[in-house]
């Protein structure tokens, strides 16, 4: 097995003095769009310069860093690339033991494996060893930002934090909001629900310099009164805090929600008429929606969570993404474990890419440019990152931005001597897997939280 050449040293900044890091190998650097025309840069014999808080104070070829930098020592990452940690737009941290288990759809789904298994997040000590695993796959498999919903549990919520905290992942995160439609032990009142929810972002959002934050969580219009709905949009205009939740999943769940709120034009329209749409919102799934709701979310500016996987093992349906790219729209992917069967946001990536290939199958006649993996690796990280209102510091490699980024080692993905050596290829290699995808260090801010084959926290 090849490991990359891997020496931890030191430089000096010759104008500053401070101490930095530079990083060198093959760098893949999503070119600062929208999702209207992703593109990804590669820099053959890249370099990055970290300071020590984590920022990136440079990105371009290892000889004008060095030519920039005194001395020349370097974290070398040899048949490796370096690409942006990856970013989980929607995932659910009390589902994670029930990954790949279960049939059916959704709202089956949720009454039979997913509500008892959030139930037992009551549970202070159970909790933290769930949280604690949780955050540690995560950084494995190369993802560095998560927008997680935790159970409904105040207490639970409270130590993933503390997990996320001492994990160094950075979140978006927050206490799942239900007073309906779910077993009572899974319920509180709506005035609970924002009690608890703003003691909680009083405590955590903003924590570690900004690395931890909080979000809204109702879960969803089906599991959420009216009374409780309109309390959070109003607490997310007062506070400027982001929401999450779902919308336009699955054809059982919106008969449901038409049944809930026969007054409301649309299910997005229950969300217009709560206050729950700002441009800090985060709407997963958002398959079936109209003419009119696309055009309503585009101008209250929501971004959309893509859960292509989850979309096919629960059955909902196929989204149709690149229409929504070209509309504008802020795009990132979800695992949305335990819908989707894996934390790995490389295996939503090639999900993204075939799910867009079958809406193409299903639209003969009407097809689209299928997603690519380039455009699909773009959406794993900066189109993640926009999405979650991070584009500014995280997602790609700038000046200015923190160094989050993940190194994965390259000689089990393209041989060398191949005919289809290409950049595009190599991404293609990278998204699909080929050979295995082997995550080798996981950075959040130039700090190394994960090393393959070891625990270097
Ligand atoms: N809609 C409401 N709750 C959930 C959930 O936990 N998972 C998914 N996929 N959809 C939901
Ligand atoms: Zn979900």
């Amino acid at each position: 097995m090849l490991l990359p050449i891997h020496l931890t040293l030191y430089v000096k900044n010759k104008k500053t003095m401070s101490v930095v890091r530079l990083y060198a190998g093959l760098i893949i650097n999503p070119l600062e769009t929208s999702s209207a025309a992703p593109h990804l840069d590669y820099i053959p014999d890249g370099c990055l310069i970290v300071d020590e808080h984590g920022t990136i104070q440079f990105v371009g070829t290892l000889t004008d860093a060095t030519m920039r930098f005194a001395e020349t020592q370097i974290q070398r990452f040899d048949n490796a690339v370096i690409l942006p940690g990856l970013v989980d737009t929607h995932v659910h941290l009390p589902q994670y033991q029930a990954a790949a288990v279960g049939t059916g759809e959704l709202l089956e789904w949720l009454n039979a494996y997913i509500f008892p298994l959030e139930a037992r997040f009551v549970d202070e000590q159970y909790a933290r060893v769930q949280a604690e695993r949780f955050f540690r796959d995560a950084l494995a498999v190369g993802t560095t930002t998560m927008s997680v919903y935790c159970s409904s549990h105040k207490i639970a919520t409270h130590v993933a934090f503390e997990a996320a905290l001492n994990a160094g992942v950075r979140v978006c995160m927050g206490k799942t909001m239900m007073d309906t439609g779910a077993p009572d032990t899974l319920l509180s009142t709506p005035v609970q629900n924002i009690q608890d929810s703003m003691e909680l972002a009083t405590r955590w959002h903003g924590a570690d310099g900004g690395r931890l934050q909080y979000t809204l969580t109702p879960r969803f219009a089906g599991s959420c009164s009216w009374k409780l709905m309109l309390e959070c949009g109003n607490v997310a205009k007062t506070e400027g805090l982001r929401v999450q939740t779902h919308l336009a999943e699955n054809p059982s769940e919106l008969a449901f929600i038409a049944e809930l709120f026969p007054h409301a034009a649309s299910y997005t329209d229950v969300y217009e008429q709560t206050g729950l749409l700002t441009e800090k919102t985060i709407l997963a799934h958002s398959i079936y929606l109209s003419g009119e709701e696309r055009s309503l979310l585009k101008e209250r500016n929501c971004a959309i969570a893509h859960c292509p996987c989850s979309n096919r093992f629960l059955q909902s349906g196929v989204m149709p993404l690149r229409s929504m790219m070209n509309q504008g729209f802020r795009i990132g992917l979800g695992s949305d474990v335990a819908g989707g069967f894996s934390l790995s946001m490389m295996n939503e990536a090639r999900e993204a890419a075939e799910s867009s290939k079958t809406w193409n199958i299903l639209h003969r006649g009407g097809e689209l440019p299928a997603l690519s993996a380039e455009e699909a690796l773009w959406l794993a990280t900066l189109g993640g990152a926009q999405a979650l209102g991070l584009g500014d510091t995280v997602g790609s490699f700038k000046v200015g931005k923190e160094a989050d980024f993940v190194v994965v080692g390259l000689d089990a993905l393209m041989p060398r001597d191949t005919v289809f050596h290409s950049y595009p290829n190599l991404a293609a290699r990278l998204v699909y897997g080929t050979a295995g995808m082997k995550v080798e260090h996981t950075f959040v801010r130039g700090k190394e939280l994960y090393r393959r084959g070891d625990s270097v926290r």
